[in-house]
């Protein structure tokens, strides 16, 4: 429930994912808070009550915290009233693999004339250093009296309004103490531990956090794919890795591997910030090259089951880059689309909420409003983003409608005994396949290492 206390106002400049889940979460504490976004349409969205992106819980959490929300495109509302705000504007890769920090100067660049004490958080994602050049920009600008705090988010998309609120921890990097002080004491109602560091540690801590998250998905990926040549089934072995309490049971899901806003773009910038100053980061350039190629491996196991996937029809099942988003950012959708049109397939695609944002990157691909509509007279189905709709696919009715009853589970989600039990063929990651026999295709490669079905 929106709290009774008023306290002091906010700004929040950038209303992607993060800006607006910071903004209504700090509403939602009794802030009023003051939205800028560069974009007309986005505003006027938000003004007239249309959240633009999809995030579970969001737009109800707006509605419900209207009266403390102002959404706007001029920088000077932002600081009329506050004097803390959080810069949450996008920070995409450039072809080098750098974080593009253009935003971020527009940023300082539009600051309005103040005179009072102000303090600029940043809670984008950016390249350690950053912010000592910030800091040396506005000394330079005759705006030394303008705080800096590093202040990097955590938030998850699909989960994002939990994860704001129920963070496991808080990490306020600063240059001054007072400033520092300023900003861990709005986290205070949330009751987090929180983590005073300089401003280099806290830009390091959200890089590390991810690069370590994507290392773990892309260990067990590397796992499964082991499992695939040697007979284990990489759940059973991630659920006995994740029961050990050193390792946990997090992020070892195998799959097709990851995508999103933030893991590849991060990963990259963190690798070119490594090398710019002279480190070869051997790890993390292992782990972005076995994410890319994890995604291909559908495409050699459809090629499996298949032969010539020319003139085949393949249904892609979930476009979104993970569940309970539209994010279609670096989204495995896109390669495996892309390299199955390359192979000659043709390609339908089926998501309960991405299909408009999928539009704007998919060319060539059909779209269809039902998982039936999308795997009828399909030669295969691939499962490319868990969503919960997907559960029960393992059914005659999907078996009914497929020419060829074939499913690569790129997610694991389904219970393999149960899909073979609805007479489809089963292809997860890093399980025991179903046997070729079942469904021999005529210009199919031998297995070279053939393995009895399960
Ligand atoms: N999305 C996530 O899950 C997530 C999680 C943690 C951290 N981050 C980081 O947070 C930052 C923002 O991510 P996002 O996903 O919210 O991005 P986004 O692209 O969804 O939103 C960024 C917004 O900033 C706006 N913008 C650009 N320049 C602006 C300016 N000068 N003034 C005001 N608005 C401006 C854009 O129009 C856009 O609406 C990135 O650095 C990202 O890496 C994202």
């Amino acid at each position: 429930m929106p709290s009774e206390q008023t306290r002091a106002p906010l700004g929040v400049i950038g209303a992607g994912w993060v800006g607006l889940v910071t903004a209504a979460c700090f509403a939602e504490l009794g802030h009023p808070v003051t939205v800028r976004d560069v974009l007309p349409e986005r505003v006027a969205d938000l003004e007239s009550g249309r959240v633009p992106i999809y995030e579970p819980g969001l737009a109800e959490l707006i509605a419900r915290n209207r009266e403390r929300l102002t959404f706007t495109l001029s920088i000077e509302d932002v600081f009329r009233d506050a004097r803390l705000a959080f810069v949450c504007v996008g920070t995409p890769s450039t072809y080098s693999g750098d974080a593009d920090l253009s935003a971020v100067w527009r940023v300082l660049d539009e600051l309005p004339d103040f005179d009072e004490r102000a303090i600029l958080v940043m809670k984008s994602t950016v390249p350690v250093g950053t912010g000592e050049k910030v800091r040396h920009e506005l000394d330079g600008r005759g705006l030394a009296h303008v705080g800096y705090v590093s202040n990097p988010e955590f938030l998850a998309e699909g989960s994002a309004i939990r994860d704001f609120q129920h963070p496991d921890r808080v990490v306020v990097g600063s240059f001054a103490r007072a400033d520092g002080d300023a900003v861990a004491a709005l986290y205070e109602p949330l009751g987090a531990p929180v983590l005073r560091t300089d401003i280099a540690s806290a830009e390091m801590v959200k890089l590390a956090s991810n690069a370590f998250l994507m290392t773990r998905i892309s260990f067990i990926n590397e796992i499964a794919n082991v499992c695939e040549l040697v007979g284990a089934d990489v759940a059973d072995v991630a659920a006995g890795v994740g029961l050990d309490h050193r390792l946990g049971p997090h992020f070892l899901r195998a799959g097709i591997g990851y995508g999103g806003s933030c893991f590849p773009k991060d990963s990259l910038a963190l690798k070119q910030l490594a090398a710019n100053s002279g480190y070869h980061f051997q790890l993390l350039s292992a782990v972005i090259e076995v994410n890319e190629l994890q995604k291909r491996r559908v495409v050699a196991k459809l090629v499996k089951h298949l032969g010539s996937l020319q003139g085949k029809t393949i249904a892609l099942l979930g476009l979104a880059f993970k569940p309970n988003t539209d994010d279609m950012r670096e989204a495995p959708s896109l390669v495996l689309a892309s390299r199955l049109l390359a192979e000659g397939a043709r390609v339908r695609a089926w998501d309960p909420v991405a299909i408009p944002e999928a539009r704007k990157h998919l060319r060539g691909v059909e779209f269809s409003e039902s998982v039936l509509d999308a795997v009828g007279g399909a030669d295969a189905a691939v499962i490319v983003t868990e969503w919960e709709e997907l559960r029960d696919l393992a059914s005659p009715a999907i078996r009914e409608a497929m020419r060829n009853p074939l499913v690569v589970d790129g997610r694991n989600l389904l219970d393999p005994e149960a899909a073979r039990a609805a007479g489809l063929v089963y292809e997860g990651i890093g399980r025991a396949s179903s046997s070729l026999r079942a469904m021999p295709a005529a210009d199919a490669e031998p297995e070279p290492n053939p393995r009895p079905a399960s």
